[in-house]
């Protein structure tokens, strides 16, 4: 007989339906303790709201009036903390990045960018886009297994409470893609695997069978592209928002290394953690012996030194060019 356990939704989640009004940014200043500096002012722009890597500002006057500057810093964060040390253009990478597979996917999906001339001072790393609503939910989706849903699975056999075949190993490819939703936590918070039925509970029937459609198909598109470059997308989040005429759009930043696992085809062993174009240098240097820092201490990491940053930048410019063709 099969385990079932019980789907960990967070409580605030629970309690409210997805209501847009409730959505919207404004005025949330991150806990102080989560290392994220003040964001810099830019002229005719008001600040709204840092995550863990990105700055959001409103626009005031000019012609995008009341709509996102959304600025990409070079924060880096790993284990839920924003590391003291920044990993010098990530910033900007990521916002081409994310910018090109948006190029990529506007057939499929209408995205939330509305410009790419911004202030001068975060020139390049930054967007203005559409503000929208938010849905409180991280559309993971995996065609692979790895992470928090290898975790999963050895607990339980299933991941998001889909069963799947006994035997799968860390790397191993799934029957099919899954949409495995989590609940976007609050900043600093942990993220938590959710069913679909929590996500239908949280937005509605119907937003969630098109949450998950939307997801699926741009996975889909995704994951075609990067094969045919030599690159596995194993796993990547979208986050979707809403217009105020109810059409869903896709926010935020797209299959970057931030938001995605992209493993390099050539060396994709099953069985193992598989060498991949994102933070893992930057884990495995905190993890390791030399770095003095325990995970389960609570204590913040420390700084990284130049070799690892030095590294993982390589890693994002080599993502970077490898995925587009393009050189940074
Ligand atoms: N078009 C949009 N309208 C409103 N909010 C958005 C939009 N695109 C992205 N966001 C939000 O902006 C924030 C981006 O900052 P980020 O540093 O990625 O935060 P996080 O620490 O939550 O990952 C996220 O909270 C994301 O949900
Ligand atoms: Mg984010």
């Amino acid at each position: 007989m099969r385990v079932v356990l019980p789907i960990l939704v967070s409580p605030t989640v629970l309690a409210s339906r997805h209501r847009p009004d409730l959505c919207r940014l404004g005025g949330v200043t991150p806990p102080a303790d989560l290392n994220i500096p003040a964001a810099p002012g830019i002229d005719g722009a008001e600040h709204i709201h840092s995550g863990k890597v990105r700055d959001l500002y409103r626009l005031a006057g000019g012609p995008w009036d009341g709509q996102l500057l959304m600025v990409a810093s070079d924060r880096i964060s790993a284990f839920d903390f924003v590391l003291d040390t920044t990993i010098p253009g990530k910033g900007e990478i990521l916002t081409r990045m994310s910018s090109w597979w948006f190029d990529q996917l506007k057939d499929l999906v209408p995205n939330h960018v509305l410009a790419t001339e911004v202030p001068a001072e975060v020139s390049g790393r930054a967007v203005i886009c559409e503000e929208l609503a938010m849905f409180p939910v991280e559309c993971v989706v995996r065609g692979y297994l790895t992470g928090s849903g290898l975790l999963d699975y050895r607990v339980s056999g299933e991941v998001c409470g889909i069963a799947l075949p006994a035997g799968l190993e860390d790397g191993s490819r799934l029957p099919e893609p899954l949409f495995t939703p989590a609940t976007k936590a609050a900043v600093g918070d942990h993220d938590e695997n959710v069913s679909y039925a929590a996500v239908a509970g949280e937005v509605g029937d119907e937003a969630a069978a098109e949450l998950r459609e939307l997801t699926m198909k741009v996975y889909a598109r995704a994951e075609e592209i990067a094969r045919a470059r030599g690159i596995i997308l194993a796993d990547t989040k979208f986050e979707f928002g809403q217009r105020k005429d109810g059409t869903t759009v896709l926010a935020d930043e797209v299959l970057t290394p931030d938001s995605s696992r992209f493993w390099p085809a050539s060396d994709w062993r099953p069985g193992q953690a598989q060498p991949s174009y994102d933070k893992q240098i930057v884990r495995n240097w905190l993890l390791s012996a030399e770095s003095g820092w325990d995970r389960a201490s609570g204590v913040r990491p420390p700084a990284l030194p130049q070799a690892v940053v030095d590294r993982t930048r390589q890693r994002y410019v080599e993502a970077f060019e490898l995925l587009t063709g393009l050189s940074y």
